[in-house]
């Protein structure tokens, strides 16, 4: 199950849409939500917001890392309408964790692969997934 549709950038400075449909033939965000790399079924928000922090901050926005990058785009406005009440379900996270998980394993120029792996690699998909455009966030694990 490969649910929400998209995560139109607020930004307007890059205008791909973020989270895929399955099925639809497109480089690696298709993997990602396709399990190429796995579903990312557990991780550690805490431990993901500080390896946040140092790989992935001085690229990205996100409010609730409180980091302000610039050369990629925002991570709050990447998702926001994919967290947002409307769009939300209980599958959102779980989406939004392997597009994170499958970006990071086929990252596009400039963002370098793998900067983190596998369990860390988690640990960052489950922190994005559950504070991106919700800076109020909690980071308690969960399953
Ligand atoms: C050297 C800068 C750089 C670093 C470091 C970096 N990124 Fe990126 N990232 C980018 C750029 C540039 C893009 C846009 C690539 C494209 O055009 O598809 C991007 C795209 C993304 C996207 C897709 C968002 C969208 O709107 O298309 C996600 C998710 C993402 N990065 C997560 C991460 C994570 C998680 C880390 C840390 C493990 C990280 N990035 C580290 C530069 C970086």
């Amino acid at each position: 199950m490969c649910g929400v549709a998209s995560a139109a950038k607020a930004s307007g400075r890059r205008a791909k849409p973020v989270v895929l449909l399955c099925g639809v033939a497109s480089a690696a965000l298709v993997a990602a939500g396709c399990g190429a790399v796995g579903r990312v079924t557990s991780g550690d928000p805490a431990t993901g917001k500080r390896l946040f922090v140092s790989k992935c901050g001085s690229c990205h926005v996100l409010e609730a890392a409180g980091t302000t990058g610039k050369v990629g785009p925002s991570l709050d406005d990447a998702f926001r309408a994919d967290k947002s009440s409307n769009f939300r379900s209980s599958g959102t996270e779980q989406t939004i964790r392997d597009v994170v998980r499958g970006q990071i394993a086929y990252a596009e120029k400039p963002m370098p692969t793998n900067l983190v792996r596998g369990r860390e690699a988690d640990d960052v998909a489950f922190f994005v997934a559950r504070c991106a455009a919700e800076p109020a966030c909690t980071l308690s694990a969960s399953g």
